[in-house]
């Protein structure tokens, strides 16, 4: 006897209905007509099954923290930096803590079963390392979390960055981060590249660094990070985070720096929802998006996945955790409206998001975990479109979440008719 069974799904655009078998955590079978005793069978009625959700970029030590101690007034990026900092003395454990769990259970319910997290590492006591990396052990078996030990106030500009880093690190933190554009200079942001990806590369780390999120073209650490990287052999467990300068940045420069970024195996996460809403503040009309190029980052190869970055928190006072609200925004702020390019976005918050993080096991294919989404939704064009009912979500062939299939009724007047938005 199997443990779970998933019958009638389809696993893409107007693919054939398969079942799925699972058992011992991994996917056992796919194929269109399994027959076999299940402790749990699931009739996904042609709805369609998908690997799970990947948020790769999110800030967990600040989530739902909006109002603590006031709210971001200007709605901008510096604002929400010096909230942080006020709230930083009255931060205690537990509250972390119940944040990060309410949180996860949001993630969990919309099938996110994967998440990097930043983690504050330029508070003296690291305090939020400390509760994350509990928070990341005790939940591991139903949610990976992978914790980047990130210098918000800079690594050489705030008082022991360096040596708070390191201490992060010793204690277990899995990606070493940084913040080059918020140093005193060019010059020390520069600095704070090399000396993270040695540290990295010392200690058999991935990078991923909080990189460029500015208006200004000349912000152009992602060369220096592309350069380290190839450098000290750090290939393709590298990531640039938010990189938003790239947008406004002369196109015969992105034209040279496109294919080294290409050449160096980099991965970038763009955060659509959050730096719609940061970037382009200084500026009168017309304001600019303020997002990376990311459909010609695509096109020259390089993996691209999306982050939610902020959830109801000095910086963003929205979200629910639903990736394809992010997906969604990136597909109106990309211009990424077209079908093969829905397509490209559905990746970015599922597969290519897996990449970023390293994931081993990740996918639908026999051997694979079963970790697995079922979506009120029979595609991806239809998922981008509705940000549909997650209906099942399952970790290791184990049902974690279900919500009931939403059905509206209207009434025009001949009684009551259910209304199918597909
Ligand atoms: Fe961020």
């Amino acid at each position: 006897m199997i443990d779970l069974l998933i019958k009638n799904a389809t696993i893409g655009n107007n693919s054939p209905l398969v079942d799925i078998a699972c058992h011992d955590g991994r996917i056992m079978e796919v194929s269109p007509s399994l027959e076999a005793e299940a402790m749990q069978t699931i009739d996904a009625k042609g709805y369609m099954v998908t690997p799970p959700f990947v948020d790769s970029h999110f800030h967990m030590d600040a989530t739902l923290s909006m109002g603590l101690p006031r709210l971001n007034q200007s709605g901008t990026l510096l604002e929400g930096i010096r909230i942080w900092g006020e709230l930083k003395p009255d931060l205690t454990p537990e509250a972390i803590k119940a944040r990060a769990l309410k949180l996860l259970r949001w993630s969990v319910a919309k099938g996110n079963l994967a998440i990097r997290t930043h983690v504050d590492t330029t508070d003296p006591t690291l305090m939020g390392v400390d509760v994350l990396l509990e928070v990341r052990d005790e939940m591991k078996d139903l949610v990976d979390i992978q914790l980047v030990a990130f210098p918000q106030d800079g690594l050489l500009r705030s008082e022991n960055g360096v040596s708070l880093m390191c201490r992060a690190l010793d204690k277990g933190v899995d990606v070493v981060g940084g913040i080059p554009h918020f140093e005193r200079t060019m010059e020390d942001g520069r600095k704070s590249v090399a000396m993270l990806c040695e540290l990295a590369a010392a200690r058999g780390l991935m990078v991923d660094m909080h990189c460029d999120e500015s208006d200004d073209p000349h912000s152009r650490h992602i060369e220096t990070l592309t350069f380290e990287t190839q450098r000290l052999g750090l290939q393709g467990r590298v990531t640039g985070s938010h990189l938003t300068s790239m947008h406004s940045m002369d196109n015969y420069y992105v034209s040279k720096l496109l294919p080294l970024m290409a050449e160096a195996n980099m991965n970038c996460v763009c955060n659509p929802l959050v730096n719609m809403n940061l970037q382009g503040r200084h500026d009168t009309y017309p304001k600019r998006r303020g997002l990376m190029r990311v459909p010609e980052l695509m096109d020259h190869g390089i993996n691209v996945s999306l982050g939610h970055d902020d959830i109801m928190d000095p910086w963003y006072p929205m979200g629910t955790h639903d990736m394809l609200e992010v997906a969604h925004m990136g597909a109106h702020a990309l211009h990424m409206t077209g079908v093969n390019q829905q397509n490209l976005l559905f990746d970015a918050v599922t597969v290519n998001a897996s990449q970023t993080l390293g994931l081993k096991g990740y996918g639908l294919e026999a051997g694979c975990n079963a970790d697995m989404v079922i979506l009120q939704a029979t595609s991806r064009m239809e998922a981008l479109r509705l940000h549909p009912t997650r209906l099942f979500v399952i970790r290791r062939g184990r049902v974690v979440s279900e919500t009931p299939e939403v059905l509206a009724t209207v009434n025009m007047g001949n009684g009551p008719e259910t209304v199918d938005f597909r």
